[in-house]
Formats: structure tokens, sequence, C-alpha cells
């Protein structure tokens, strides 16, 4: 039985812990590593060096806050890639140390499944098949997924992931670091008509690519007479852009597979608007599955979900579980969508 989870997430820049009873959370600490913001971006050896002094705590402090002594702890599972090396070792020893000294199960866990499963944490009836869309600082990925621990590759990005893009332009927007919540908030108040930005690759296919779209905005940074006055319309163009090309994808996706269910998953998630603009356009054809912030955002209790689920298959990772800064998504495959069921108008 591997009944409560411990979950470790040590990838980039938040050191987080959390634990899951029966699939439901008990406890979740996330800790931002605020060094960072000072550099503009993380700085890898001090997020393994700040991952190394915060996580015995914030794992003691998850324990506490589930009310459950160490020895309740059945299974251990822990983001084993992909991320910053250095930072994934630290989660990976230390959840390794953790198993093994209790006689616990281990599994390592792949940080988008993660990202894939956080929803399945507040909405227990989620299953597949649906589409996912996982959007973060690091990918950008269009899934059909038939069945959990299935993925067929439908797209990606060619160039920047979607939340890098948001984090770029913010950049030129003089924003702080990350980017994407600060221009999701300054969009608010900018005028969609003042910047037109280019849609890339947008008339088909399931492929992206955000790298042109950036160079756009600084073109039109530089050629403002008024930053000042611009920066929100600006942010207002690029958010609109990003998330015209996002939401066009799934919806191509869903059609093209028939599936009555998308997925929004990662950072770029936590955007309320994405997932406003991702209900409005599949009103009718599919509903919209998309976890709160809080557990889109880096943290443990998304790959103690991932976990939990393999580990109820009778899957183990042995103590050669290593960190692997380019770990490939379990079950992946490349190909085409296949339509898998008529669809009714009203298959909601
Ligand atoms: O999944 P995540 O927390 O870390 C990675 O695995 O990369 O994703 C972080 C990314 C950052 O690029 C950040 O700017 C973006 O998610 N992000 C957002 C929003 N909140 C976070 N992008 C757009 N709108 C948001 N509200
Ligand atoms: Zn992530």
């Amino acid at each position: 039985m591997a009944d409560a989870v411990l979950g470790i997430e040590t990838s980039c820049d938040e050191t987080s812990a959390a634990v899951l009873v029966t699939g439901e959370l008990a406890s979740l600490v996330i800790l931002s590593q605020d060094i960072h913001k000072v550099f503009g971006g993380v700085v890898p050896e001090l997020a393994s060096r700040a991952h190394l002094a915060a996580l015995p705590a914030v794992v003691d402090r998850a324990l506490a806050e589930a009310g459950l002594a160490p020895s309740a702890i059945d299974a251990v599972a822990v983001t084993a890639g992909p991320g910053l090396a250095g930072a994934l070792l630290v989660g990976v020893v230390y959840a390794k140390s953790f198993a093994f000294a209790g006689g616990r199960a281990l599994i390592g866990v792949h940080h988008m499944e993660g990202h894939l499963f956080a929803p399945a944490i507040e909405d227990r009836d989620l299953a597949p098949p649906f589409v996912a869309l996982l959007v973060s600082g690091g990918h950008t990925l269009l899934l059909d997924v038939p069945a959990w621990g299935r993925y067929r590759l439908l797209g990606e990005t060619r160039d920047d992931a979607a939340g890098e893009a948001f984090d770029k332009v913010a950049t030129l927007l003089g924003l702080g670091y990350p980017g994407g919540p600060a221009i999701e908030k300054l969009a608010r108040e900018g005028d969609p008509t003042r910047f037109s930005f280019p849609r890339p690759m947008i008339a088909e296919g399931f492929e992206f690519s955000f790298s042109g779209l950036k160079t756009a905005v600084l073109h039109a940074v530089r050629a403002s007479d008024n930053l000042e006055r611009d920066r929100a319309h600006l942010a207002r163009g690029f958010q609109d852009a990003v998330l015209d090309v996002l939401v066009t994808k799934l919806e191509r996706a869903v059609r093209a597979t028939g599936y009555t269910t998308a997925v929004l998953g990662g950072g770029v998630a936590c955007s309320r608007t994405l997932a406003a603009r991702a209900a409005e356009r599949l009103a009718g054809v599919a509903r919209v599955a998309v976890a709160s912030p809080r557990l889109n955002a880096d943290n443990a209790a998304m790959i103690a979900r991932a976990g939990w689920h393999r580990l109820r298959l009778g899957e183990r990772s042995d103590w050669t579980l290593d960190a692997r800064a380019d770990l490939p998504l379990p079950g992946l495959e490349v190909g085409e969508p296949t339509h898998h069921a008529p669809r009714t108008t009203d298959s909601r």
C-alpha cells in the first residue's frame, strides 16, 4: 500500500513538499526562492544551495501540517527531471535517503507529468481521454492523452516556451521576474486595439513558435516614443497574441480528436485569462479542466499526485534513481491525432 505519499519538488526555484493521503491533499508547502529576483532569472548554483538549506525544514513543515509523523509516510515521489541538474539532485538525494531509511517505496516523477496531474487533485473525476496543453517556463506541449501514462505528442514549441516568452517580454517592458503574472496584471489596463502582434504558425498544425513574437514586441518597444504610456497596451497586445495562438491550437486538437475535455497545466495555466479564453472558445465543444493557480505553479502536490498514480500501478524506482536535466516524458509517442469518438453538439 502506498496511501500516504510525500511529494518533493526542487526542479527550479521553488522548494516544495506535500503530503497526499489516498489522493487527498493533506498539506502543501512551497518556498519560493527570492534570491533570483535581483538577477532577473534563476541562477542554477544559487538554486541548488537554497534547496539544500531549506528542504529538510520544508518537508518537516509539510508533515506537521498534515498531522503525520514521518513513520506514517508509505512512499516518496520526487521530481527526477527535467529541470536544473543540481537543483533536481538535491530533491532526489533527499527523497532516496528518506525512502531508504524508512523502508518506503520511491518513485521518480517527470515534472511535466506532475503538471498534467495537477487538476486531478481538485477534480477527482477528471479522467482521460482528453487533450492537454502544458505551458511552463521550459515547455509548450500539446498532448493527446488517451489514458494516464500514454501521451501522444501533437505539437511543441520550435523555439521559446510560452512562459519563457512572457518572461522575456516582461524584461523588455521593464517588469520583474517572473514575467507572466506581471504581464497579466498590466494587460488588464491595456487597450487591445493599440498593438496588433503576429500570431506565429496559427493558421495550421499543432506546433508553436514564440521567438518571432518576442522580436516583434522588441521592435514596438524601440519604436515607442513613450514607453510609460504604451507599456500596458504592449502587454495587452502581446498577451492577446500568445493566448490566441495557444487557444486556437488547443481548439484544433480538441476538434481533431473529438474529445470533450481539455486540460490546461503548467505555470502559464496560472493565468485566469488563459483559462477564461479557453473556456470561451471551447464552449459547447469541450469542458476545460484547470487547477487552482497554486497547483499550477511548481509544487510538490502535483508530483505526489502523479507519483501516487504510478505507485498504484505497482511501479517503483530503485536506489539507482538519478536526476536527469533532460528526462524524457514516459509514455510519449509522436504522431497525428486519431479521431476517437463522435462528438455531439451538447457534449460538454
Ligand atoms: O511551471 P512553472 O511554474 O515553472 C516551470 O516548470 O518552468 O512555469 C513558470 C512560467 C514562467 O515563465 C511564468 O512567467 C509563467 O509560468 N506564468 C505565467 C503566469 N503565471 C506564471 N504566464 C502567464 N500568465 C500568468 N499569470
Ligand atoms: Zn513547472
